[in-house]
């Protein structure tokens, strides 16, 4: 039965309720500093694992997370300020002192804005595949960003990826195993059966396949060898089949 304090997109609850406004809190982080790293345990107050989810979008994946796990804090990013906006203002009502939003491009991002070791868990849910090839140079999953996670994991750590275009699933699980132990989840989530980004909610809608990964750290690999290792390794230049256009819409109208 739907309430006031319960909000919804494409027929699925948002994580979490609106709470009363004196338990509102910031989730923004209106600018970051010009160099990095950042320091998390001043952002937070205090030192607890941290996860990180890169083009988050409307926020859904790290509110979902964040209300799921008080004890972790959540750094999640995306490079369009619309979709910060409505991730922000989502965190702010819940009342999530475990979560800050920012405005950043995720290869920059993880490239010099997070230390060696600091994230525990990294997530990223359907990164834009773009269609058109001469925008190939535009993907996010490379060889160097792939490296890039790999450094700023903590030993053991995890990085939570998944797509709904097989063209890209097919690239990243040639690229990944290089980096992590890869293990392939067909199910949905356990957690979120409907999905647990917008993204998910709206492909599992239209019948559309996910491919989820469970990528585990290579320990045996450092970073300066990762780096090494990633200029050997092919760009994503693949050719991606269409038509997911509708969905490409919606994401350019953002929620
Ligand atoms: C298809 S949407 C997925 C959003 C969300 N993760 C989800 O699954 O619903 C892709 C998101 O990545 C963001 N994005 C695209 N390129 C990016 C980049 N280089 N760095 C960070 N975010 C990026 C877009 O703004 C968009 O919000």
């Amino acid at each position: 039965m739907p309430t006031d304090d319960v909000e919804y997109e494409f027929g699925v609850p948002i994580p979490g309720r609106i709470l009363p406004e004196d338990q509102w809190v910031r989730t923004a982080v209106k600018r970051l500093p010009d160099e990095g790293p950042l320091d998390f345990a001043a952002i937070f107050g205090r030192s607890a694992p941290l996860v990180l989810d890169l083009g988050c979008g409307n926020g859904r994946s790290t509110l979902l997370s964040a209300l799921a796990r008080p004890e972790v804090d959540h750094f999640a990013i995306d490079v369009l300020p619309v979709v910060i906006r409505y991730a922000t203002r989502r965190g702010n009502q819940r009342g999530l002192s475990n979560v800050r939003f920012a405005v950043k491009d995720a290869q920059t991002f993880a490239s010099r804005y997070v230390a060696d070791g600091a994230a525990a868990e990294v997530h990223l849910y359907h990164p834009q595949p773009y269609h058109d090839h001469r925008q190939a140079g535009r993907r996010l999953v490379t060889p160097r960003f792939a490296a890039d996670v790999h450094r700023i994991l903590a030993p053991g750590g995890l990085f939570v990826v998944q797509t709904d275009n097989p063209d890209y699933w097919a690239y990243m699980t040639k690229l990944l195993p290089h980096f992590f132990k890869l293990e392939e989840h067909p199910e949905p989530w356990p957690d979120s059966p409907a999905g647990r980004s917008r993204r998910e909610i709206i492909a599992l809608q239209r019948g559309l396949r996910i491919f989820r990964g469970l990528a585990r750290r290579r320990d045996e690999i450092d970073p300066a060898s990762a780096l090494e290792l990633a200029q050997t390794l092919p760009q994503p230049t693949f050719r991606s089949r269409g038509p997911w256009c509708d969905l490409d819409r919606l994401e350019r109208e953002g929620n």
